[in-house]
């Protein structure tokens, strides 16, 4: 059975075991793991390193053409390395379960190049979409594959969670001398990824894709390193206090026949408005394609539904006056 992992781009063959009533009753889903590393380096006190490793699941169903049907599942934030000296909050650390993304369904639109834009409850809370949006922005490519076939390195203009970007892409393709990235990427037998062209007979097994994309904070006209945090950590009036400028910001996507792998580093530069604490943030957000298999009820709808763009900390298309003035 042919499933859609990213809609105009790529689809995965899976083979299907002896349940296949389950399969035809609800349809297939992608799992994904999705692990956010990030730390806050204090420029003057060394001591003060905070790090966080948020673990969570991305389940995606495809639905129609150009849509995944996605949500989280099984959030819980990660004990630091202790024995990383750079993170001063590793021994005292006390793990929780938290639902930090929500578990509520939202949908993923795609266009040729990419992610169009995503729907989701309209009143979700704006620091919980934002989180949302640096994760799935890990599926978008930017740019339509097929049209830039036999280039290796280009310029674009993609929209991500920092704006409207220019990014150096540099295409590696079928090379076996890149960097074996193995020991972090799940195998899998039971399915085959192939691109999804549109000609059905033009489908072909990747052998091997690999995306560098360089975001040139210079040319990015908002330049906002959007961090992963809490609505605590940035909740309204405090978020006023900071300022985040983004240094740099680099993705790789990797595809080959029994992988997908997308990753995201950020890091930039994080002053409260007086200047008192000047901190250096490093993030990093991957995600990769764990396993596919059937899900397991119906399709969830998405409740109430707002359209938004991957902008972090943009509105929401159609968003209720009274919405504005709550608090989140
Ligand atoms: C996560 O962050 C820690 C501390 O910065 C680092 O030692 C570790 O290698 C990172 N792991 C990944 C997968 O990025
Ligand atoms: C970026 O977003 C703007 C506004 O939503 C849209 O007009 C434009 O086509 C998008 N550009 C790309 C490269 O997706
Ligand atoms: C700077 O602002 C922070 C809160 O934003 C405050 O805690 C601190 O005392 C201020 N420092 C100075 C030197 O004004
Ligand atoms: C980011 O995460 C990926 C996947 O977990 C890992 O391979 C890579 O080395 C990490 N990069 C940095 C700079 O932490």
């Amino acid at each position: 059975m042919l499933v859609t992992i990213l809609p105009f781009f790529l689809a995965a063959n899976v083979t299907i075991d002896d349940q296949q009533s389950k399969w035809a009753m609800y349809g297939p889903e992608c799992t994904y793991d999705v692990l956010v590393n990030m730390s806050l380096a204090n420029i003057v006190h060394e001591n003060d390193n905070f790090c966080s490793m948020i673990a969570t699941e991305l389940k995606c169903r495809p639905k129609g053409q150009d849509t995944l049907n996605c949500r989280f599942q099984n959030s819980r934030i990660k004990r630091p390395d202790s024995k990383d000296s750079r993170c001063s909050n590793a021994r005292d650390f006390v793990p929780t379960r938290y639902k930090f993304v929500g578990e509520e369904p939202f949908e993923i639109r795609f266009n040729p190049r990419g992610i169009e834009n995503l729907i989701v409850h309209r009143s979700i809370p704006r620091w919980r979409l934002d989180m949302i949006k640096v994760i799935v922005s890990q599926l978008n490519i930017g740019f339509e594959m097929e049209v830039q076939e036999s280039r290796n390195r280009f310029t674009i203009m993609e929209n991500s969670t920092m704006g409207h970007c220019e990014v150096d892409i540099k295409i590696t393709r079928g090379d076996s001398n890149f960097e074996e990235d193995d020991d972090f990427a799940e195998k899998s037998d039971n399915f085959e990824i192939e691109y999804l062209s549109s000609d059905e007979f033009g489908r072909s097994v990747v052998e091997r894709l690999r995306v560098e994309k360089a975001r040139q904070p210079k040319r990015c006209p908002r330049r906002i390193i959007y961090f992963f945090g809490n609505h605590e950590d940035y909740s309204r009036d405090k978020a006023r206090e900071f300022y985040m400028d983004m240094t740099t910001s680099t993705s790789l996507i990797t595809i080959s026949k029994d992988k997908f792998v997308s990753y995201t580093v950020s890091e930039g530069v994080m002053k409260t408005a007086n200047k008192s604490r000047i901190m250096r943030p490093h993030q990093n957000i991957s995600l990769k394609l764990k396993q596919i298999d059937f899900a397991k009820s119906l399709m969830p709808e998405v409740q109430d539904p707002a359209s938004t763009s991957l902008f972090a900390f943009s509105n929401l298309e159609v968003i209720p006056e009274e919405m504005k003035n709550s608090s989140y």
